[in-house]
Protein backbone atom coordinates (compact mmCIF):
# COMPACT_ATOMS: atom_id res chain seq x y z
CA UNK A 1 0.00 0.00 0.00
CA UNK A 2 2.74 2.11 1.01
CA UNK A 3 4.43 1.14 -2.02
CA UNK A 4 1.12 2.15 -4.26
CA UNK A 5 1.28 5.51 -2.24
CA UNK A 6 4.67 6.52 -3.38
CA UNK A 7 3.83 5.29 -6.70
CA UNK A 8 0.74 7.60 -7.04
CA UNK A 9 3.29 10.66 -5.96
CA UNK A 10 5.49 9.79 -8.25
CA UNK A 11 2.83 9.90 -11.03
CA UNK A 12 1.97 12.94 -9.96
CA UNK A 13 5.12 14.78 -10.09
CA UNK A 14 5.32 13.35 -13.51
CA UNK A 15 2.18 15.20 -14.61
CA UNK A 16 3.21 18.52 -12.89
CA UNK A 17 6.57 18.56 -14.91
CA UNK A 18 4.21 18.30 -17.62
CA UNK A 19 2.63 21.08 -17.25
CA UNK A 20 -0.81 20.35 -15.41
CA UNK A 21 0.22 22.24 -12.40
CA UNK A 22 1.14 20.88 -8.94
CA UNK A 23 -0.96 20.98 -6.15
CA UNK A 24 1.27 22.60 -2.89
CA UNK A 25 2.89 20.00 -1.34
CA UNK A 26 -0.28 17.64 -0.64
CA UNK A 27 -2.91 20.07 0.08
CA UNK A 28 -5.42 20.66 -1.74
CA UNK A 29 -6.39 23.87 -3.94
CA UNK A 30 -8.58 25.55 -5.86
CA UNK A 31 -8.16 24.27 -9.76
CA UNK A 32 -7.70 26.62 -12.59
CA UNK A 33 -10.73 28.62 -13.85
CA UNK A 34 -12.46 26.55 -16.95
CA UNK A 35 -12.67 27.39 -20.40
CA UNK A 36 -15.39 30.34 -20.54
CA UNK A 37 -15.87 30.60 -16.58
CA UNK A 38 -17.98 34.46 -15.93
CA UNK A 39 -19.27 35.17 -12.66
CA UNK A 40 -20.66 33.05 -10.17
CA UNK A 41 -24.73 32.76 -10.52
CA UNK A 42 -26.08 33.44 -6.61
CA UNK A 43 -28.99 31.11 -5.99
CA UNK A 44 -29.21 32.07 -2.26
CA UNK A 45 -33.14 30.55 -1.91
CA UNK A 46 -35.65 33.28 -2.85
CA UNK A 47 -38.20 32.57 -5.50
CA UNK A 48 -36.37 29.44 -6.42
CA UNK A 49 -34.41 27.05 -4.93
CA UNK A 50 -31.96 25.66 -7.84
CA UNK A 51 -32.22 21.75 -8.79
CA UNK A 52 -28.86 20.47 -8.30
CA UNK A 53 -27.60 17.17 -9.89
CA UNK A 54 -23.86 15.87 -8.29
CA UNK A 55 -23.22 13.61 -10.95
CA UNK A 56 -19.73 10.85 -10.12
CA UNK A 57 -17.29 8.58 -11.67
CA UNK A 58 -15.41 6.68 -9.12
CA UNK A 59 -14.52 3.42 -9.65
CA UNK A 60 -12.44 3.22 -6.44
CA UNK A 61 -14.98 4.77 -5.21
CA UNK A 62 -12.68 8.20 -3.32
CA UNK A 63 -14.68 10.75 -5.38
CA UNK A 64 -17.97 8.59 -4.71
CA UNK A 65 -17.62 9.68 -0.61
CA UNK A 66 -16.78 13.26 -1.95
CA UNK A 67 -19.97 13.21 -4.31
CA UNK A 68 -22.31 11.86 -1.58
CA UNK A 69 -21.28 14.40 1.21
CA UNK A 70 -21.33 17.08 -1.61
CA UNK A 71 -25.32 15.94 -2.82
CA UNK A 72 -26.31 15.98 0.77
CA UNK A 73 -24.81 19.42 2.41
CA UNK A 74 -26.31 20.82 -0.99
CA UNK A 75 -29.96 18.82 -0.97
CA UNK A 76 -29.19 17.75 -4.56
CA UNK A 77 -29.85 14.72 -6.35
CA UNK A 78 -27.01 11.86 -6.74
CA UNK A 79 -25.91 9.95 -10.27
CA UNK A 80 -23.43 7.45 -10.12
CA UNK A 81 -21.76 7.35 -13.94
CA UNK A 82 -21.36 3.84 -14.38
CA UNK A 83 -19.74 2.14 -16.99
CA UNK A 84 -21.86 -0.18 -19.14
CA UNK A 85 -18.66 -2.33 -18.92
CA UNK A 86 -16.95 -2.08 -15.31
CA UNK A 87 -13.54 -1.60 -14.83
CA UNK A 88 -11.64 -4.38 -13.16
CA UNK A 89 -8.74 -3.67 -11.22
CA UNK A 90 -6.22 -5.29 -14.15
CA UNK A 91 -8.12 -2.13 -16.41
CA UNK A 92 -7.09 0.46 -14.19
CA UNK A 93 -3.56 -0.67 -13.66
CA UNK A 94 -1.57 2.18 -15.01
CA UNK A 95 1.90 0.58 -14.88
CA UNK A 96 0.59 -1.48 -17.96
CA UNK A 97 1.02 -0.01 -21.47
CA UNK A 98 -2.03 -2.16 -22.69
CA UNK A 99 -4.57 -1.83 -19.95
CA UNK A 100 -8.16 -0.77 -20.70
CA UNK A 101 -7.23 2.73 -18.78
CA UNK A 102 -3.91 3.46 -20.48
CA UNK A 103 -5.60 2.84 -23.75
CA UNK A 104 -8.49 4.97 -23.37
CA UNK A 105 -6.49 7.68 -22.19
CA UNK A 106 -3.73 7.53 -24.85
CA UNK A 107 -7.16 7.65 -27.34
CA UNK A 108 -8.78 11.27 -27.04
CA UNK A 109 -11.36 10.44 -29.17
CA UNK A 110 -12.09 7.31 -26.62
CA UNK A 111 -15.71 7.25 -25.77
CA UNK A 112 -16.68 4.34 -23.23
CA UNK A 113 -20.43 3.72 -22.82
CA UNK A 114 -22.46 4.60 -19.86
CA UNK A 115 -24.99 1.89 -18.29
CA UNK A 116 -27.73 4.49 -17.61
CA UNK A 117 -28.51 7.75 -18.04
CA UNK A 118 -29.55 10.43 -15.83
CA UNK A 119 -33.70 10.51 -15.52
CA UNK A 120 -34.86 14.06 -16.89
CA UNK A 121 -31.12 16.00 -17.27
CA UNK A 122 -33.55 19.20 -18.38
CA UNK A 123 -34.60 19.48 -14.78
CA UNK A 124 -31.25 20.61 -13.44
CA UNK A 125 -29.66 24.19 -12.87
CA UNK A 126 -26.76 23.10 -11.64
CA UNK A 127 -24.60 20.08 -12.08
CA UNK A 128 -21.69 19.14 -10.02
CA UNK A 129 -19.07 16.93 -12.08
CA UNK A 130 -16.66 14.47 -9.95
CA UNK A 131 -14.10 12.21 -11.46
CA UNK A 132 -10.81 10.92 -10.41
CA UNK A 133 -7.61 11.96 -12.47
CA UNK A 134 -6.15 9.81 -14.40
CA UNK A 135 -2.75 10.57 -16.51
CA UNK A 136 -3.85 14.30 -15.91
CA UNK A 137 -7.08 14.38 -16.82
CA UNK A 138 -10.77 13.27 -15.98
CA UNK A 139 -10.98 9.43 -17.38
CA UNK A 140 -12.70 9.35 -20.96
CA UNK A 141 -16.01 8.03 -19.58
CA UNK A 142 -16.57 11.79 -18.02
CA UNK A 143 -16.44 13.08 -21.49
CA UNK A 144 -19.01 10.51 -22.77
CA UNK A 145 -20.98 11.89 -19.88
CA UNK A 146 -20.48 15.74 -20.86
CA UNK A 147 -21.29 14.68 -24.47
CA UNK A 148 -24.18 12.99 -23.56
CA UNK A 149 -26.65 15.70 -22.58
CA UNK A 150 -26.99 19.76 -23.55
CA UNK A 151 -25.50 21.87 -21.12
CA UNK A 152 -27.10 25.22 -22.41
CA UNK A 153 -27.97 27.22 -19.78
CA UNK A 154 -26.72 25.17 -16.79
CA UNK A 155 -24.04 25.83 -14.77
CA UNK A 156 -21.31 23.44 -14.10
CA UNK A 157 -19.16 22.57 -11.41
CA UNK A 158 -16.68 20.13 -11.68
CA UNK A 159 -14.24 18.48 -8.56
CA UNK A 160 -12.01 15.44 -8.43
CA UNK A 161 -9.49 13.27 -6.51
CA UNK A 162 -6.23 12.34 -6.98
CA UNK A 163 -2.88 11.04 -5.44
CA UNK A 164 -0.93 14.32 -6.17
CA UNK A 165 -2.10 16.00 -9.45
CA UNK A 166 -4.10 19.13 -9.65
CA UNK A 167 -7.32 19.37 -11.71
CA UNK A 168 -4.61 20.40 -14.37
CA UNK A 169 -6.98 21.23 -17.76
CA UNK A 170 -8.98 18.38 -17.33
CA UNK A 171 -12.16 20.72 -16.49
CA UNK A 172 -11.13 23.13 -19.27
CA UNK A 173 -11.06 20.17 -21.82
CA UNK A 174 -14.28 18.69 -20.41
CA UNK A 175 -16.15 22.27 -21.20
CA UNK A 176 -14.78 22.28 -24.79
CA UNK A 177 -17.09 19.43 -25.19
CA UNK A 178 -20.16 21.33 -24.06
CA UNK A 179 -21.83 24.11 -25.73
CA UNK A 180 -23.48 26.95 -23.60
CA UNK A 181 -22.88 26.22 -20.29
CA UNK A 182 -20.73 28.23 -17.26
CA UNK A 183 -17.95 26.43 -15.84
CA UNK A 184 -16.94 27.65 -12.79
CA UNK A 185 -13.73 27.16 -11.28
CA UNK A 186 -13.37 23.30 -10.44
CA UNK A 187 -11.43 21.70 -6.99
CA UNK A 188 -9.06 18.78 -6.27
CA UNK A 189 -9.13 17.10 -3.50
CA UNK A 190 -7.15 14.48 -1.81
CA UNK A 191 -8.95 10.88 -1.89
CA UNK A 192 -9.00 11.23 2.15
CA UNK A 193 -10.73 14.49 2.34
CA UNK A 194 -13.83 15.00 5.29
CA UNK A 195 -17.05 15.65 4.94
CA UNK A 196 -16.00 19.43 6.65
CA UNK A 197 -13.49 19.90 3.95
CA UNK A 198 -16.38 19.45 1.29
CA UNK A 199 -19.16 21.10 2.67
CA UNK A 200 -16.93 23.80 3.18
CA UNK A 201 -16.58 23.94 -0.65
CA UNK A 202 -19.71 24.04 -1.96
CA UNK A 203 -21.08 25.99 1.23
CA UNK A 204 -18.94 28.81 -0.43
CA UNK A 205 -20.18 28.06 -4.41
CA UNK A 206 -23.30 30.21 -2.80
CA UNK A 207 -25.82 27.42 -4.40
CA UNK A 208 -28.36 25.59 -2.63
CA UNK A 209 -30.76 22.79 -4.07
CA UNK A 210 -34.31 21.73 -4.27
CA UNK A 211 -34.24 17.81 -3.88
CA UNK A 212 -37.28 16.32 -1.64
C1 LIG B 1 -5.55 4.76 -14.48
C2 LIG B 1 -5.22 5.69 -13.36
C3 LIG B 1 -4.46 6.83 -13.58
C4 LIG B 1 -4.17 7.72 -12.54
N1 LIG B 1 -3.47 8.86 -12.81
C5 LIG B 1 -3.20 9.73 -11.80
C6 LIG B 1 -2.50 10.95 -12.06
O1 LIG B 1 -2.14 11.28 -13.18
N2 LIG B 1 -2.22 11.76 -11.00
C7 LIG B 1 -2.61 11.45 -9.73
O2 LIG B 1 -2.34 12.21 -8.82
N3 LIG B 1 -3.31 10.31 -9.46
C8 LIG B 1 -3.62 9.45 -10.46
N4 LIG B 1 -4.34 8.32 -10.20
C9 LIG B 1 -4.89 8.11 -8.83
C10 LIG B 1 -6.37 8.51 -8.72
O3 LIG B 1 -6.61 9.79 -9.26
C11 LIG B 1 -6.84 8.54 -7.26
O4 LIG B 1 -6.53 7.33 -6.64
C12 LIG B 1 -8.31 8.86 -7.16
O5 LIG B 1 -8.61 9.38 -5.86
C13 LIG B 1 -9.20 7.64 -7.41
O6 LIG B 1 -10.55 8.03 -7.34
P1 LIG B 1 -11.75 6.96 -7.30
O7 LIG B 1 -11.51 6.14 -6.04
O8 LIG B 1 -12.97 7.81 -7.20
O9 LIG B 1 -11.65 6.11 -8.51
C14 LIG B 1 -4.64 7.43 -11.23
C15 LIG B 1 -5.39 6.26 -10.99
C16 LIG B 1 -5.68 5.40 -12.05
C17 LIG B 1 -6.52 4.17 -11.77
Amino acid sequence: MKKMTLLLLALGMIFALAGCGADTAGGESTGEAAASASPQKQQTGGQHAARILVAYFSPTHSTEKLAEYAAEELQADLYAINPAVPYTAADLDYHNDSSRSTLEMHDAGSRPAIAAGVENMQQYDIVLIGYPIWWGEAPRIVSTFVESYDFAGKTVIPFCTSAASDMGSSAENLARLTKGADWLPGRRFGADSSREDVAAWVNGLGVKGSAQ
